[in-house]
């Protein structure tokens, strides 16, 4: 026979294992301070490393996962291959503009995302589809969140989640007040089409005299975010978006310059960055569609699209590529 006394033992370690368990559960990393492991069922979506990587070989070729993401001052030093080409695919030309950006910002990938085994990435596309999608729990548990430009985060929470690990933008899509739209951890990551680019984020980061001429919007002349959040993203992802998916020639007119939207540029990215891409808020209106809005949250049409260099049918038989071949896996209708 069990003595009482054994009986409460017993009763309180089922007790002590039950908040053990439920603490466990309650904790991200699933570890206790004992060093106790409980396996709880996984809620996230399964995650292949590699996966995406030999998936997106199909659409870039053979190429490395070698090529940095972030430019690196050491790279500028002295430079032994010069990029073949200008902005906004390489950076020839812009050398020395580079050296004193690269001197005031950072290019390190952070150690949450490095130490990864697997990448879960989304990348938040601004299209409209997103409006009343109730995605925002659900984006906000991948372990990298892109977004785009000056999307907004603050009031549509629930549509588009609240993390956000990176944002491309070059200075005429900034938002001007970055503070409200990202977390104190964002990473700012300037998309460069031209040299003028690379001038502005240094005037604003090193407080040199602003310049006003050479932008086709006026950007923000005061941008309060810390210099150590910017990167400057590798105009290596602006090349093989265009010259991959797009099929753009490298060397183009003048007049009749073509280039990769950001959206596709970030996804571009995070098939080089990450194990599993998906993609929220992709995708236009239909062309004779004149009252749809496009984005989430104001209320301009394709009309505004006209003359931006984007040929966004072209972009949406390349993201269907991707679809088809299991690259990316789309969370809303595309
Ligand atoms: C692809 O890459 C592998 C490994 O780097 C190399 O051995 C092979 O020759 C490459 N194939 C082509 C077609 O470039
Ligand atoms: C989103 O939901 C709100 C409230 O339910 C509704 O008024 C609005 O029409 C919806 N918008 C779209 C684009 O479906
Ligand atoms: C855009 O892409 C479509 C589909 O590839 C093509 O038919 C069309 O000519 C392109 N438009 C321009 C302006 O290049
Ligand atoms: C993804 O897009 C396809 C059409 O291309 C659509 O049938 C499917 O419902 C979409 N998935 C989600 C989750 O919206």
């Amino acid at each position: 026979m069990i003595s009482k006394s054994r009986w409460k033992l017993l009763a309180m370690l089922a007790l002590v294992l039950v908040v053990m368990v439920w603490y466990s559960i309650s904790r991200e990393d699933r570890y206790l301070e004992l060093g106790f492991y409980f396996p709880i069922p996984e809620k996230k979506e399964p995650c292949f490393q590699g996966e995406v990587e030999r998936k997106a070989s199909k659409l870039f070729g053979n190429y490395s996962r070698d090529q940095p993401i972030f430019l690196q001052l050491k790279d500028y030093f002295w430079v032994k291959t010069p990029s073949a080409y200008e902005l906004p695919y390489g950076t020839k030309g812009s050398e020395d503009l580079l050296l004193r950006v690269l001197a005031v910002t950072s290019y390190s990938i952070p150690e949450s995302i490095q130490s990864l085994k697997c990448r879960r990435c989304v990348v938040v596309g601004n299209g409209h589809r997103l409006r009343n999608s109730s995605l925002g729990d659900a984006i906000n548990k991948y372990d990298v969140v892109i977004r785009l430009n000056n999307a907004p985060v603050a009031g549509y929470e629930g549509d588009v989640g609240s993390k956000t690990t990176m944002r491309l933008f070059y200075p005429e899509s900034a938002h001007f007040d970055p503070k409200v739209e990202n977390n104190p951890d964002t990473l700012l990551v300037l998309v460069a089409f031209k040299a003028m680019d690379f001038h502005w984020i240094e005037t604003i980061l090193s407080d040199k005299k602003r310049v006003r001429k050479g932008f086709w919007k006026q950007p923000p002349l005061i941008w309060d975010v810390n210099p150590r959040q910017v990167r400057i993203l590798n105009p290596f992802f602006m090349e093989i978006a265009a010259d991959k998916l797009l099929s753009l020639p490298m060397q183009q007119p003048r007049k009749i310059k073509q280039k990769p939207t950001t959206g596709l540029l970030a996804i571009t990215l995070a098939l080089h960055l990450c194990d599993l891409v998906h993609i929220a808020g992709f995708g236009y209106p239909d062309a004779h569609n004149r009252k749809q809005t496009i984005h989430y949250y104001e209320q301009i049409t394709l009309k505004s699209m006209a003359g931006s260099g984007h040929n966004v049918s072209q972009e949406a038989l390349a993201i269907k590529r991707m679809l088809e071949i299991g690259a990316v896996k789309n969370l809303t209708f595309f």
